[in-house]
């Protein structure tokens, strides 16, 4: 089986990639087996090399992980153009993103309203597969339905017609948003409709969640997103358990070294005034699981000080309490 870590505009950058990868790293390999990059949004036009390697620093090769390149819009031709630059410029993979909720992405007729409009999936769909080398699988992300949950056994039959070589499916229309529950019944129906390989996404936040959403969804193939940023392990537990050898869940301490270096790396990339931001972000996450995620997350709210952030992270790190 394998775990894909969920593309998360805003939150699943280069660091946070490089960070969860470097947590879920076992003797041989890794416990995450596919990640998928942040969209990047096409309107009409052939973007630069520079904003594919912006989005995606992984490119360059000095990573020990690789990275699909997520693409967003409903041009078909600029679509698959931009496919075709992302796959020179070294992708692994493209994936093909019908499932972003944000008002501003669904007014410009990208991501999921074009649940709506199967016939332009197909098009956008086979466009890319046509445009990309054949050893360049072509990924699609959907959601249920826009409004309703109602369009996802056409739209996967579209899709798996169009060429594509895998589906994941978030388990909620767009309407659903991010709210509880999944509905992992429903993936169930599509995995019996058509032959690709079908990824299971959606509340997965622990093993336990996992276990049921296989046996629901039966998919064995699953994709994390906040559940794996609220347990930075959860992919190595997953892993632990389907091959039965035992887990060692980590602890505070463990975790506020990957954290340290997390801030180091965020501080370089992003403007000081938006220093700690997306250590605050990630720590919005881990309260779920960490008391101490919290206690960090009061102590430094307000701070934009590299230094003092930096000297409170090390407290963790050494403290020999957690
Ligand atoms: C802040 C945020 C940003 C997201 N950005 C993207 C994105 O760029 N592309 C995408 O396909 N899905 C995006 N998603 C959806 C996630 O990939 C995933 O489908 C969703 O969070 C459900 O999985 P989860 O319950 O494991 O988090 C985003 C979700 C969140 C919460």
């Amino acid at each position: 089986m394998r775990i894909f870590l969920a593309p998360m505009e805003g939150v699943v950058d280069h660091p946070m990639r490089r960070t969860l990868n470097a947590i879920s790293s076992l003797p041989k390999g890794n416990a995450i087996d596919v990640c998928v990059t942040e969209f990047i949004r096409i309107s009409d036009q052939p973007l630069p090399s520079r904003v594919f390697l912006r989005s995606c620093p992984e490119l360059l090769g000095k990573d020990n992980y690789s990275v699909r390149v997520q693409l967003l819009g409903s041009n078909p031709e600029a679509l698959a153009l931009n496919a075709r630059k992302a796959a020179q410029l070294g992708a692994p993979a493209i994936d093909l993103n019908f499932g972003c909720p944000a008002k501003t992405v669904n007014k410009n007729k990208g991501g999921a309203c074009l649940l709506d409009e199967t016939t332009l999936i197909y098009e956008i769909v086979s466009k890319v597969r046509e445009a990309v080398p054949a050893t360049t699988p072509v990924s699609v992300k959907i959601r249920l339905g826009y409004q309703e949950r109602d369009s996802y056994l056409r739209n996967a039959e579209a899709i798996e017609k169009a060429g594509a070589n895998e589906l994941v499916v978030h388990a909620r229309s767009k309407s659903d948003g991010y709210s509880p529950p999944a509905y992992w019944p429903c993936i169930s129906e599509i995995k019996q409709h058509i032959k690709i390989p079908v990824i299971a996404n959606g509340e997965v936040w622990s093993l336990d969640d996992y276990l049921l959403c296989r046996k629901q969804s039966g998919c064995a193939d699953v994709m994390l997103g906040r559940g794996l940023l609220a347990k930075p392990d959860l992919a190595l537990a997953i892993k632990a358990h389907i091959n039965g050898y035992q887990h060692i869940p980590l602890n505070w301490r463990g975790i506020a070294q990957y954290l340290y270096q997390f801030f180091l790396e965020t501080s370089e990339l992003y403007p000081a005034k938006y220093t700690g931001n997306r250590l605050k972000q990630w720590l919005h996450y881990l309260q779920r699981n960490y008391p101490e995620a919290q206690k960090l997350f009061k102590e430094i709210k307000h701070s934009r000080e590299r230094i003092y952030i930096q000297n409170r992270l090390q407290r963790d790190i050494t403290n020999k309490a957690q």
